[in-house]
């Protein structure tokens, strides 16, 4: 079998080379088929990864965006993984992280120095959890437990920069560290199962796992979070509030994912007329520095900052006070921004928007719960 090193998986401690990895002989270029092709067959499936951030891997615009500002190639063995594999004038050249790519993953090492995974393109076997299908005429099956396991995630979801000063991507880590690793892998979150055709007409299997990758409602970060909360009335004729969030559901800290990523609690209280008298918020998120000690995007960061994520199954205690002694309620919100206003001015764009996953309203003298 012909299989093609990406990423390269030799010499695990030392940091990545500044470029993309060698390109292989024009002779061992692989053609590959693109992820329309196996719509054909997988439509149910091809319907779930297009609307999914793997699908947008190579093309989301703030990946464009920061690809562009790192002027840096390392990002290719993660966002475009067929690049080092096929002709370059190939379409499936420029892909993001397509079926293709996933299911010619023929084995892993969970390695901080950036992609670790090997593809084998050569004998059109198609990978996957199966072990019981059936050879097609249009690709072979292989049977590849690995593809059930947490460490088949850590193929492109663990990345250190910096020689390992840098903490990028750590849900693989974080995962092994939590409660949950005994207990649910990355697919059992988010390739939740159900009953479904694998191939259009062939017989319902009971274990289909979704490929959206955020449940099959795409609420996901919603479900990641609960929170308890109280509103007193303060001895100076304010508002004291108390909010315990947790982080219920999600298998690594929350926010997970690309630095900068930020879960906003904000709490206002409001008067009669429904107008904010006063707000308070506090924000979670990973920091990385650069080498002025200012807040940088992760390709330009020399150090780790500030970490406030709340860990797997951990409760995060807040008290806020608001000078707001007329409120008639009291309203808490859970945010999510893709990214913090600060990075997103570095790149010369507008801050990104704050999107509501929870919220509810307290008259003073009550408590309650927020849940999805
Ligand atoms: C990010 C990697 C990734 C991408 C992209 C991806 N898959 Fe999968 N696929 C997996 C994993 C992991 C499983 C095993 C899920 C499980 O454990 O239930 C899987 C399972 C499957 C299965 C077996 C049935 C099942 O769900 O168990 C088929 C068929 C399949 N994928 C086809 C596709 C097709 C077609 C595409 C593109 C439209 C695609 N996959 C994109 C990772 C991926
Ligand atoms: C002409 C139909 C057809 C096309 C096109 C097709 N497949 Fe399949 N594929 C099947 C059938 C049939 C099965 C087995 C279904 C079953 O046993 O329930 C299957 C199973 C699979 C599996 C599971 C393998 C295992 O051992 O777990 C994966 C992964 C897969 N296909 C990926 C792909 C990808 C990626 C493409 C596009 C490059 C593709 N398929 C295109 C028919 C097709
Ligand atoms: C070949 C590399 C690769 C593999 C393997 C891979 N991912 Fe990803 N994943 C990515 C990249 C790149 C992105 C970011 C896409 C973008 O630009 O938004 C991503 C994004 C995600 C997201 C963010 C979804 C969203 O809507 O924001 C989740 C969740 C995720 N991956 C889960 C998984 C899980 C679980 C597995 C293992 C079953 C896995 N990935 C395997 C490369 C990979
Ligand atoms: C117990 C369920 C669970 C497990 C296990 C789990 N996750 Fe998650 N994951 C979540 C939830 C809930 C969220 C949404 C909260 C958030 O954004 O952090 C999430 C979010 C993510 C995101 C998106 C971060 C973002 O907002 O851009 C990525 C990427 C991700 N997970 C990867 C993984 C990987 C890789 C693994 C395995 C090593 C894994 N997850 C294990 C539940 C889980
Ligand atoms: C080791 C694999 C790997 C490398 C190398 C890598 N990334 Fe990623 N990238 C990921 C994964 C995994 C995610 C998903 C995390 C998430 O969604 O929060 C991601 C997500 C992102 C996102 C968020 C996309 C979105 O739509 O919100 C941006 C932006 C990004 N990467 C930029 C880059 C840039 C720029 C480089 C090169 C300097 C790079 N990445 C190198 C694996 C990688």
């Amino acid at each position: 079998m012909a299989v093609v090193a990406l990423g390269g998986c030799k010499g695990a401690s030392s940091a990545p080379p500044p470029g993309p990895p060698p390109p292989p002989d024009a002779a061992s270029y692989a053609t590959v088929p693109l992820a329309i092709r196996c719509a054909e067959c997988h439509g149910e499936i091809h319907t779930e990864w297009a609307a999914s951030a793997h699908a947008r891997a190579a093309t989301a615009p703030l990946y464009r965006a920061m690809q562009a500002d790192a002027h840096d190639r390392t990002c290719e063995p993660c966002h475009t993984p067929l690049a080092g594999a096929v002709d370059p004038t190939d379409a499936a050249h420029a892909d993001g992280v397509g079926c293709q790519a996933c299911h010619a993953i023929v084995d892993v090492e969970a390695r901080r120095p950036g992609a670790g995974f090997r593809l084998g393109l050569a004998d059109n076997t198609q990978r996957g959890p199966l072990c019981d299908a059936k050879d097609h005429y249009f690709h072979k099956m292989g049977c590849a437990p690995l593809y059930a396991e947490a460490r088949y995630c850590a193929a492109c979801h663990l990345y250190y920069r910096g020689g390992g000063a840098v903490p990028v991507f750590t849900e693989y880590e974080e995962w092994q560290a939590s409660p949950y690793a005994d207990e649910l892998a990355c697919q059992d979150c988010h390739m939740p199962r159900g009953v479904a055709e694998v191939a259009v007409g062939w017989p319902a299997r009971p274990n289909v796992g979704h490929h959206g990758f955020l449940g099959r409602d795409g609420r996901l970060r919603a479900r990641a979070l609960e929170a308890r909360w109280s509103v007193r009335r303060g001895a100076d004729g304010g508002l004291d509030v108390e909010v315990a969030v947790k982080n219920a559901g999600a298998g690594h800290l929350v926010p997970g994912g690309l630095p900068g990523r930020q879960l906003v609690v904000r709490v206002r209280a409001l008067g009669k007329d429904g107008a904010e008298m006063a707000a308070d918020e506090r924000v979670y998120q990973r920091v990385l520095l650069d080498e002025h000690g200012d807040p940088a995007p992760f390709y330009r960061a020399v150090k780790a900052g500030p970490d406030m994520r709340i860990a797997p199954k951990a409760t995060r205690v807040e008290h806020f006070s608001l000078a707001a002694a007329g409120a008639a309620r009291v309203r808490l919100e859970l945010l999510y921004r893709e990214l913090a206003p600060p990075l997103s001015a570095a790149l010369g764009q507008p801050p990104a928007p704050a999107a509501l996953l929870l919220a509810g309203e307290l008259a003073p003298g009550a408590s309650g719960e927020l849940k999805p």
